[in-house]
């Protein structure tokens, strides 16, 4: 079936079953076009919990999805590939992190989690952040509380450097973040003297450090858009690269040069495709679901963060 037919059959199916399809802006360029709303994991989180409609299309990973079911509990939350899975919520199990806290009773840590994280993680939270609002919300934890940050070392360790504040770090980290390097970096800005560099934090220190500016995939459009430049190199997964080129037109984004491979790309972002997206309305498919006393535990910290960044 041609991807036309499939876009009509898609746009269908939303009507019938009165849904709203939601997309991260790492999800494939005709994910994107199609969807009602695309944005960082901050605003789709917000989109999910106003959302009005009977069933939310979660077009991003797993986390995203079971952060919609937590905020909006009376919805159907469908995910087109239930393999979509984050290897930085991976990184920090809920058991591991159980078993931390009781061994650091004395401690009396104050929990903050990157929504990156399963929901048994969140419910050991006492707030959740963003990489969109991980500053702010950092400023607001109890000064007589040592902070455990999990589960991303780098975007706990950029937060860090920005507020102040001194961080037990939780030793987890996103793959494809991870995979850039220095020299990539390097040999990227030799080829664009003239462009300005971008990077997300989930990067790791040595490429923020040559950065010109860090921020999350939301606010990279505002940046670029306002800049006198108009020239970037992006330092995060190339989806972003397909809103920046609509979003701020006549400007060039350039993605890291990673010689052959396309490791740039999360494979589990990808995963949705437009089949999928169809085959998931039709069936009412895969469904995501949490359990109801966990669903609890882990609103009040996701609660919190959305009350906080207002
Ligand atoms: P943001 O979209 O919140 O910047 O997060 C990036 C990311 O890696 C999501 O998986
Ligand atoms: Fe997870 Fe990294 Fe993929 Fe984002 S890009 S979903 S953090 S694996």
């Amino acid at each position: 079936m041609s991807n036309e037919n499939l876009i009509d059959e898609i746009l269908r199916l939303k009507k019938e079953r009165n849904a709203v399809i939601l997309a991260h802006s790492y999800q494939r360029p005709e994910i994107q076009d199609l969807a009602d709303f695309v944005g960082d994991s901050l605003a789709l989180a917000r989109k999910a919990q106003e959302a009005e409609c009977d069933v939310i299309v979660f077009c991003g990973v797993h986390f995203m999805a079971e952060t919609a079911c937590i905020l909006n509990p009376s919805r159907t939350v469908l995910l087109p590939d239930a393999n979509a899975a984050c290897s930085l919520e991976a990184s920090c199990p809920a058991e591991e992190l159980a078993a931390f806290l009781e061994d650091n009773k004395d401690k009396n840590y104050y929990v903050i989690a990157y929504v990156n994280c399963s929901i048994g993680v969140k419910a050991l939270a006492d707030v959740i952040v963003t990489s969109g609002n991980s500053q702010r919300i950092i400023e607001t934890a109890p000064a007589d509380r040592p902070i455990l940050f999990v589960p991303d070392r780098n975007l706990g360790a950029w937060t860090s450097l920005q507020t102040g504040r001194v961080m037990t770090m939780w030793n987890g980290a996103c793959h494809v973040h991870e995979r850039f390097t220095r020299d990539q970096l390097l040999t990227t800005k030799a080829q664009h003297p003239d462009a300005l560099v971008v990077c997300h934090p989930e990067c790791q220190e040595p490429i923020r450090l040559l950065a010109d500016h860090i921020c999350s995939t939301e606010k990279m459009i505002p940046y670029c858009r306002e800049s006198k430049c108009s020239k970037f190199i992006i330092v995060t997964e190339t989806g972003i690269l397909h809103r920046l080129r609509k979003l701020v037109p006549g400007k060039e984004f350039i993605p890291m040069d990673m010689g052959k491979c396309s490791c740039a790309e999360c494979e589990y972002m990808k995963l949705n495709t437009l089949e999928k997206l169809r085959n998931c309305l039709r069936d009412m498919a895969p469904e995501v679901r949490v359990p109801e006393e966990l669903r609890l535990r882990a609103a009040a910290p996701l609660e919190r963060m959305l009350e906080l960044s207002k």
